[in-house]
């Protein structure tokens, strides 16, 4: 049994088939929507959750299963004190694939210690967050062609910011990536992407403060936004939830063929002038979301296709 902890659980080649495989979907649908029947899903969110759960969801019933689960943990028995351990024990007999979603950095690995059905981390504290990075991937894949041999620039809350921790461990294994961090000092990336997996590696990344400066490198730009909720006060969250607004005066800047993503939910970090621009792919990059986690649960629970 195979759990989806962290982004690098899977290697170069599981990732691509799992990428091949949502393409096939995305030409026939049909053709896998029954592939689930009689299975269910477990969607176990202590946090919340627009587009994971409910994406997760989709995928589940659009592949013929079921989905059973709860949005916060106060919704569940976490409020009187019970353990993940005990929770994921407990679901193992209801369903045949869980995602969790967590505060606690950890959590999903540790329910995968005690679990009898696979489970899938849908983002743990401020620390990752593997299936928005297969979306991610997915979505470069798409639209760029490649997912190698590009400048990719991530701009906010690379501090907190668990999407931009798994996308770089992900983006990292590819043959000619080049990272441009855009953040404030106080927000820039961990130092165990820095050092243990961009310097480790060998992989060229520079950390700048100023987006209009280097907009005009990038394949990708991946907003995102400053995660007000990891802040421990709201004065720091107040003084640096602006520090970056993309606008249409920004996007001039730009490449003709880069293009934006944001794994979603925004804020005030990209002005609603850009949504119309063709660059701008972060609703498609929802869509590819629920393609790729249908995907993700046909080859966790390991089910013939063809
Ligand atoms: N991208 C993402 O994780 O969005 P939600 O928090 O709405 O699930």
């Amino acid at each position: 049994m195979r759990h989806l902890i962290d982004p690098l659980d899977f290697t170069v080649e599981e990732i691509d088939s799992f990428l091949d495989l949502a393409d096939k979907i995305v030409e026939n649908p049909k053709k896998y929507s029954h592939v689930c029947d009689g299975k269910k899903l477990a969607t176990l969110f202590y946090e919340p959750s627009t587009r994971t759960r409910l994406s997760f969801e989709a995928a589940m019933l659009n592949l013929g299963g079921s989905v059973l689960g709860f949005s916060s943990g106060q919704n569940s028995s976490a409020a009187k004190g019970e353990s993940v351990a005990d929770t994921i024990r407990t679901v193992s007999a209801f369903a045949d694939i869980a995602a969790m979603r967590h505060p606690k950095e950890g959590a999903p690995l540790v329910a995968s210690m005690f679990s009898r059905i696979p489970v899938i981390n849908a983002g743990d504290g401020g620390h990752q967050h593997p299936t928005q990075t297969l979306t991610d991937l997915m979505t470069i894949r798409s639209l760029k062609g490649r997912l190698g041999d590009m400048t990719v620039g991530l701009c906010g809350d690379l501090k907190f910011g668990r999407t931009t921790h798994s996308l770089i461990k992900s983006l990292a294994r590819y043959k000619g990536i080049r990272f441009v961090l855009v953040a404030p000092e106080e927000l820039q990336v961990p130092d165990y992407i820095s050092e243990g997996v961009l310097k480790a590696n060998g992989i060229p990344f520079k950390m700048v403060t100023r987006l209009e400066d280097v907009i005009g490198e990038l394949d990708v730009l991946y907003m995102t936004r400053v995660q007000r909720e990891r802040f421990f006060n709201e004065e720091d969250y107040i003084r640096l939830k602006d520090s970056y607004i993309l606008n249409a005066a920004k996007m001039e800047l730009a490449r003709e063929d880069m293009i934006v993503l944001h794994p979603l939910p925004r804020v005030n970090e990209i002005a609603g002038e850009v949504d119309s621009d063709p660059r701008a792919q972060y609703f498609n990059q929802v869509q590819y979301g629920v393609y790729i986690r249908m995907a993700l649960i046909i080859k966790l629970l390991e089910l013939e296709v063809d």
